[in-house]
């Protein structure tokens, strides 16, 4: 018994000493120390065994399982460790870097020249892109059958509904709504069933008009030339060219000076030196009298701009498509 004994201790330890998984270390309490292990067995035998040898043989048997719990839990502890520091995240790695998100190119423009309109006493309000052709046509002297209806490409969603083709709508919502003086910029999108490289069927508008008594053209040159500097950040000429819109009178389509060329020709200005930028002009009595304004008393000029536009001019960019595109290559230059 003594012998048995003895053996078991050698044994479990020489085992011990190989064991190098927590499964394996399981399996070697069951097998010894375990409730039906060698240990449990030979200490059964015990009963057995002569009366006067019985203290002694137990104190053994108490002293081997004393033994082998004692190594089997520093076991348990090493192979604890050496699991933690494989698993343990190495510090010395270098660290993963997070991809930085970034406003669209166009929505960082429109920002920027809701900024500067902004700094002149501009307020901003933003209508819906669903809109009533009332809004969109009517109430800006363009009425059914007018041809001016043909330069639209209308996305129609019912008889009298449809996504709004320009701005222009919110100068009639905000002057139903407002007495002058008012000083108002639009920003939004627009729609039209159009797509070439110059084109995409949805694009960003900013429009702007100013109402009170005695606005003149010179005001409307004033606060577009200082404008359209501020958003080029550059001190570039400005050229009004007369022209026609339906809800202005008279009305100017506004260039300025090639920014990539500086007005001496390249492709980009088709060799004139001049990039046409915006619509513009003085608002038509016809439109005021829409909204109940007296148009013997105020005067006010309008303008839109295509933000799409002014981005690529500003960013160098040759085809309008790429903005919608959603290639993170482009967008994340900007
Ligand atoms: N709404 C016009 C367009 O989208 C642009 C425009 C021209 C707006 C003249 C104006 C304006 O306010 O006065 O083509």
């Amino acid at each position: 018994m003594e012998q048995e004994l003895e053996k078991l201790r050698s044994d479990a330890s020489a085992e011990l000493e190989r064991v190098s998984s927590s499964s394996q270390l399981e399996e070697f309490r069951i097998k010894y120390l375990g409730r039906n292990g060698q240990l449990s067995g030979l200490m059964k035998q015990l009963g057995a065994a002569a009366k006067e040898d019985r203290p002694r043989l137990g104190k053994l048997a108490n002293s081997v399982r004393g033994d082998l719990e004692q190594i089997f839990t520093q076991k348990s502890a090493a192979l604890a460790q050496q699991k933690d520091s494989t698993e343990r995240p190495d510090l010395s790695l270098p660290g993963r870097r997070r991809v930085k998100g970034s406003l669209h190119p166009v929505t960082q423009c429109m920002e920027e020249i809701c900024e500067i309109f902004a700094s002149m006493g501009f307020s901003i309000s933003e209508g819906p892109d669903i809109e009533l052709d009332y809004y969109n046509f009517e109430a800006l002297n363009i009425p059914e059958h007018h041809p001016a209806r043909d330069m639209h490409d209308t996305f129609y969603i019912g008889d009298s509904v449809l996504l709004r083709t320009h701005t222009s709508p919110m100068q009639a919502r905000i002057m139903e709504d407002k007495q002058p003086p008012i000083r108002v910029i639009a920003p939004g999108k627009v729609y039209r069933c159009d797509s070439d490289i110059t084109h995409t069927p949805m694009f960003q508008q900013v429009e702007g008009f100013l109402v009170d008594r005695n606005i003149s053209f010179a005001d409307l040159k004033g606060v577009l030339t200082v404008s359209l500097q501020k958003i080029f950040e550059k001190d570039l000429a400005v050229r009004f060219r007369p022209s026609f819109f339906p809800f202005t009178e008279p009305s100017a389509e506004v260039d300025i000076a090639c920014v990539i060329c500086s007005g001496d020709g390249c492709r980009v200005c088709k060799k004139t030196g001049w990039i046409e930028i915006l619509g513009s002009g003085m608002i038509d009595p016809e439109v005021f009298k829409m909204v109940n304004y007296d148009p013997e008393v105020y005067s006010g000029f309008a303008f839109g701009l295509g933000v799409e536009r002014i981005a690529m001019l500003k960013y160098g960019i040759d085809d309008i498509r790429l903005y919608y595109e959603n290639d993170l290559r482009f967008l994340s230059q900007f």
